[in-house]
């Protein structure tokens, strides 16, 4: 090296740092057009370029590459578990509305609390996402995290870092303060709900139920490159704490957002008076199946902070904002065809085949009409436009048909006097509701129908055996009962379509995993009617080991508590049945466990639990996992002997219920000291 050189390098990188932040204000000028301001300058093609440019001259001058870059999205390694970091401001949920009266009652509270005061309020979409808080340090993103328990939430920064609208550094033009906390909720489009959830069913998984799950599901994942590959978009709906800047009012606050970079929704709106909320309400109600993203409501604040400060909060929701909830959101289609379902106990359950529709978030094809007498009673006919909504904003299903829309073509749907699959005769015994396929044991159908049950998730939980897999071990007559999986080979299944030597192999894992299973989920895996995994769990734990449950009489497995005589008899009849008794011995020979797990000494032995709502924390399931893993008793139904109602976010009727049962209700946090976890 000569001695010319240094000086001329310096003044090389000098050029570089230069052109290199040249570029990336320019980025960041057309992404806040873009991504906030919704009104591009420059096509896609040319952003993509200058964001190729800018990592082609960070690839050469590594050493001036800033945390802050445009390039620094995806950076962060996969992490082993998220920090736990507590909230400069805890984070409130919102009390809930559901029509215009309870709005009214709501506006009163406020006139009443204010005094006579003249108040005008913001209205703004509720978005149907995860809520997540931003702190940002002299403009630059320090930490982002989800909302947790409002008082603790998890440090997502470097999954939030991947999400595109969200900036990391804020614009100079707005001054940023030394500290902001910027709220708001992270969604996916529709589309991009589509398209994963196509990708899930695709790879055998579960599609998401909503962008709520979609959303925080995305965002907990601990390899942030995943997260990266999801669309995943922000709208920012609030300021939380901030020093060394004040706002006087809710709408100057949300100006202030968009000029710092943040992506506020452009349909938010300041009104002076009540009754233009209402209207907004209105407008939005009607409105909303139009947005490309889900909403699930319509938020109204009292605008000016000081009169938010008056109004105070109680320790659940803030007195001066108030959130409709819209109802269950319906949508018209055509129905196509009808054509009947054969189930695992060969019950043929009438199901409707819909011109595709967007119902609360995801695309519905098909909605059950569940038995005969409700077909008749809605009289649904094929070619009837029908009005369909998500039960539970799950299961589809059709609420009524537009007679107004009949043109006298459609045809009336008869029950088939035969199984559609095996042939066998269709019977209704006296007093149900449900034609059921005599064809047993021998129905094609029912023997698909039972696998996919047996192999399933709260079953045997055998990963990568879904309906497709089955199916065609099925047809190649290489199983034909659930024991029969046992013996598979890999040779076996590599006969299968698709089926690569790694596939193979995990196949063959899950399966042999699936041998020690517990004694719960093979009781409830063999189909029984009437044994559900609750009435399952009960029975394992009762009996300890399926020798003793097959042999016990009627009176004694209907004196189990939780179990009744229908569910006794129906036991009973089932291990009762040669075939029953034979599927069992060959399900032994496999090595299949038939015993319970010594009985769990957690703390929260024999203590039932019911939970209602959403939680923030985890899934139904994962917090049922955790009262099972300490002895407890997770049920769906609450009754004098639930011990404890878990309300979660939006609670039904249960929390009515529980208060006058006298249950214990319990908030999330109160939960999870409970389970001795940090909340
Ligand atoms: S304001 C203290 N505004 O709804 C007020 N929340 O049920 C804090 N949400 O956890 C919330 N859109 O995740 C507010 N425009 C909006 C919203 C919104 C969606 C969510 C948010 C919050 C939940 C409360």
């Amino acid at each position: 090296m000569n001695g010319t050189a240094r000086p001329e390098r310096r003044r090389a990188s000098r050029d570089a740092a230069a052109r290199l932040e040249d570029l990336r204000e320019r980025i960041r000028h057309h992404a806040y057009r873009y991504h906030v301001l919704d009104d591009p300058e420059i096509s896609d093609e040319a952003y993509d370029a200058l964001m190729q440019e800018l990592r082609d001259l960070e690839a050469v001058h590594p050493e001036l590459v800033t945390p802050d870059s445009p390039t620094q999205r995806v950076g962060a390694p996969p992490s082993a578990a998220f920090r736990t970091v507590v909230h400069p401001q805890p984070m409130l949920s919102l009390a809930n509305a559901f029509d215009e009266d309870e709005l009214r009652a709501w506006h009163r509270r406020v006139e009443t609390g204010l005094a006579g005061q003249a108040v005008s309020f913001v209205c703004e979409l509720k978005m149907d996402g995860a809520a997540v808080s931003l702190v940002y340090e002299h403009g630059v993103l320090r930490q982002g995290a989800t909302r947790g328990d409002g008082v603790r939430g998890e440090d997502v920064t470097a999954n939030l870092r991947t999400i595109e609208s969200l900036p990391l550094r804020l614009r100079r033009d707005a001054d940023p303060p030394p500290f902001v906390e910027v709220r708001g909720e992270v969604y996916l489009p529709n589309q991009a709900l589509d398209a994963i959830n196509e990708e899930r069913v695709a790879g055998g998984e579960t599609p998401f139920a909503n962008t709520r799950n979609a959303a925080a599901g995305s965002l907990r994942q601990l390899d942030p490159a995943v997260t990266a590959r999801r669309p995943l978009r922000l709208f920012v709906y609030q300021i939380g704490e901030v020093r060394g800047r004040r706002f006087r009012s809710h709408w100057e606050s949300l100006a202030w957002a968009k000029d710092a970079g943040c992506p506020v929704n452009p349909h938010v709106r300041l009104v002076p008076t009540f009754e233009e909320a209402l209207g907004y309400v209105r407008e939005w109600s009607e409105r909303r199946t139009t947005l490309p993203y889900g909403t699930d409501g319509i938020v109204i604040k009292v605008d000016s902070l000081d009169q938010q400060a008056e109004l105070g909060a109680t320790s659940q929701a803030p007195r001066w904002a108030i959130a409709y909830k819209f109802p269950a959101e319906q949508a018209e289609t055509r129905v196509r065809d009808i054509f009947v379902q054969v189930g695992r106990t060969g019950a043929l359950t009438p199901v409707v085949d819909l011109e595709p529709v967007r119902v609360s978030g995801v695309i519905v094809r098909r909605a059950t009409l569940h038995n005969e007498d409700e077909m008749r009673r809605k009289d649904v006919r094929i070619g009837d436009t029908v009005l369909v909504r998500r039960a539970g904003e799950v299961i589809p299903e059709v609420v009524r048909v537009v007679t107004g829309k009949r043109t006298g073509a459609e045809r009336r749907f008869e029950m088939p006097e035969k199984c559609p699959v095996c042939g066998s005769p269709v019977e209704r015994r006296p007093g149900e509701a449900i034609w059921r396929c005599t064809g047993g044991a021998t129905c094609p159908a029912q023997i698909l129908e039972r696998l996919i049950h047996f192999a399933s998730r709260d079953a045997l939980n055998i990963e990568g055996v879904g309906p497709k897999i089955l199916q065609q071990l099925l047809d190649r007559g290489l199983i034909a009962d659930p024991a029969d999986l046992f013996r598979l080979t890999r040779e076996q299944v590599l006969t299968l379509e698709r089926m690569a030597d790694k596939s193979a192999d995990n196949v063959i894992a899950a399966i042999d995993r699936a041998r020690a299973t517990s004694l719960a989920r093979l009781l409830y895996g063999l189909g029984i009617r009437h044994v559900g995994v609750h009435v399952a769990e009960v029975l394992a734990a009762h009996f300890g080991n399926l020798d003793r449950l097959m042999e016990a009489p009627p009176e004694e497995v209907g004196m189990v508590a939780g179990v009744g005589p229908t569910i006794a008899e129906s036991v009973v009849e089932f291990f009762g049945r040669p075939a029953s008794q034979e599927l069992v011995r060959k399900l032994r020979d496999a090595g299949l466990r038939t015993e319970a797990p010594r009985r769990a000494q957690g703390k929260l032995a024999g203590k039932t639990f019911v939970f209602t709502g959403s939680l923030d924390r985890f899934s139904r399931r994962e917090a049922g996992d955790r009262v099972k893993a300490l002895g407890g008793i997770v049920s769906e139904t609450l009754s004098a002997r639930t011990d404890y109602l878990v309300a979660g976010d939006a609670p039904g009727s249960k929390l009515d219920r529980a208060r006058k049962l006298g249950v214990a209700v319990l908030t999330e946090p109160e939960f999870l000291a409970l389970l001795g976890e940090p909340a």
